[in-house]
């Protein structure tokens, strides 16, 4: 089959091929290469017979597979370069804020300043839950994990604004836009102030996003809670780190749920819910147990030995894209200092770093490519600000709500989508006779 020239989807000509031959059949076919990628559906032609149901790229874990072509992200894990809309992470965490990446990342380019103003203003005027909302979160246990009680309630918000399955309108997506990034704190706080048994905090207007929640997580008797600039900075560049990173697993789950059409609410429920996981979002909550568990930097070795002989993992190390290094650890190292110049130095901080370097020096990490990722520091800032570690992959969710929501307005608007449903390899049994009860 001759294609020289192919319209690819983004409108441009390729002429570029790969020349496969069929070893079973002796069959020569063209696959046409667009922007250095092949369209998986080309491999069906490649058929031993007409009732062949014709090749199938088979890869769990989707190693090697692109299901969508995406403008908001890019990232290259060999040279440790991450960038939002074409912007470099280093620059966004050292000059932009959170909200102002927040429309970065939805809207394609930086706001002008009457264009800041208004979106902040947006932002900071949808904070506020329906207070059945705030009776739903009363309803867990006490002692219920906060991921589990954003997870209910974000979901919980699509009953409260049941248009917002009209996807297809963009002023109703734009407002549930501004909802999810406005409301994502205070219910991420009022799950903080549940656990703890202390009255639900609200929003207030006077302050920037971080400091918000912040009065929201902590704010007790004062009339006026003032949370210290320099710590709601902290907070502010790491939201920054964690706001987007491309097709990662909880952004690959609000994308497939997405794809049936459903409400952004439910879609980015279920982001929360993959994030969760400890490989996951949940992974700085295990960076910090780990760290404890050492206690003390005499018991590193021993450790390490451990993580070798495959005892356990060295939580916050590795990465499934990052193999030189994680752009953000380096960033959020920096973080951690500013922040215990605030709150104290945490000694952990001294066995994490003590940790990475015996790693980082060591073969069985080197030749595995594991370095430390964004969570081996995240966990520290969180703790350092008081939170217990059930917190952290919520502080996580709050960061990668404006992440999810523009990978999600990306999908709804791409012609190219479909509902998402993949292949399996079935290696199963076939075709048995059913054998009455009394019989087996
Ligand atoms: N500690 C020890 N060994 C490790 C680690 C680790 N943290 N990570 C990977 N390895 C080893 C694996 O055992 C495997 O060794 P082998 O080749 O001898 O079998 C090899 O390195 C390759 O690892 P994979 O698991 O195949 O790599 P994958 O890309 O599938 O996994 C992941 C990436 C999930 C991040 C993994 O490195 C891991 O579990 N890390 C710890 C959890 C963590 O920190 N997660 C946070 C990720 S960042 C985020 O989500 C924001």
């Amino acid at each position: 089959m001759a294609t020289p020239q192919h319209e690819g989807s983004g409108g441009r000509a390729v002429s570029e091929s790969l020349t496969v031959t069929d070893n079973r059949t002796g069959r020569t076919y063209e696959i046409p290469l667009e922007d250095g990628h092949i369209r998986a559906l080309e491999l069906r032609q490649i058929k031993i017979s007409d009732a062949d149901f014709g090749l199938m790229a088979y890869d769990p874990a989707f190693m090697n597979t692109a299901s969508c072509r995406s403008a908001v992200t890019y990232l290259d894990g060999e040279r440790g370069v991450l960038e939002y809309r074409g912007y470099p992470i280093e620059q966004l965490a050292e000059q932009s804020t959170y909200l102002e990446v927040a429309y970065l990342l939805i809207f394609g380019e930086l706001p002008t300043a009457a264009e800041l103003e208004d979106w902040t203003h947006k932002i900071t005027t949808h904070t506020f839950v329906h207070e059945n909302v705030k009776r739903y979160m009363q309803g867990f246990r006490h002692d219920a994990h906060p991921m589990g009680m954003l997870l209910g309630s974000v979901g919980a918000l699509s009953t409260f604004y049941p248009d917002a399955n009209e996807i297809q309108d963009r002023h109703n997506r734009e407002i549930q836009t501004i909802r999810l990034i406005a409301k994502m704190p205070t219910l991420a706080a009022f799950a903080y102030r549940h656990v703890r048994g202390q009255p639900y905090v609200y929003p207030v207007n006077h302050l920037t996003y971080c400091g918000n929640l912040l009065s929201m997580l902590y704010k007790m008797t004062e009339v006026n809670y003032e949370p210290d600039p320099r710590l709601a900075h902290a907070l502010d560049v790491l939201f920054i780190l964690h706001a987007d990173h491309e097709q990662n697993c909880s952004t690959s789950a609000v994308r497939t749920v997405g794809s049936s059409r459903v409400d952004p609410y439910t879609a980015i429920s279920a982001g929360i819910g993959a994030l969760y996981g400890p490989l996951h979002g949940g992974a700085n909550e295990s960076v910090l147990r780990m760290l404890r568990r050492i206690g003390t930097r005499e018991n590193i070795p021993a450790f390490v030995a451990g993580v070798k002989e495959g005892k356990e993992l060295l939580m916050g190390f590795g990465h499934r894209v990052y193999k030189n290094f994680d752009p953000r650890a380096t960033i959020i190292k920096k973080a951690c200092e500013d922040v215990f110049a605030v709150t104290g130095r945490n000694p952990l901080l001294d066995i994490a770093i003590e940790l990475a370097e015996i790693a980082l020096e060591d073969e069985y990490f080197i030749s595995r490519k594991l370095y430390p990722n964004v969570d081996f520091y995240s966990g520290l800032i969180y703790e350092a600000l008081g939170l217990p570690d059930t917190m952290f992959p919520v502080m996580f969710a709050i960061a990668r709500t404006s992440g999810w929501i523009a990978q999600w307005l990306e999908l709804v608007q791409d012609p190219e989508q479909k509902i998402t449903r993949p292949r399996q390899v079935y290696t199963g049994q076939r075709e048995r006779a059913y054998l009455p009860v009394d019989q087996r």
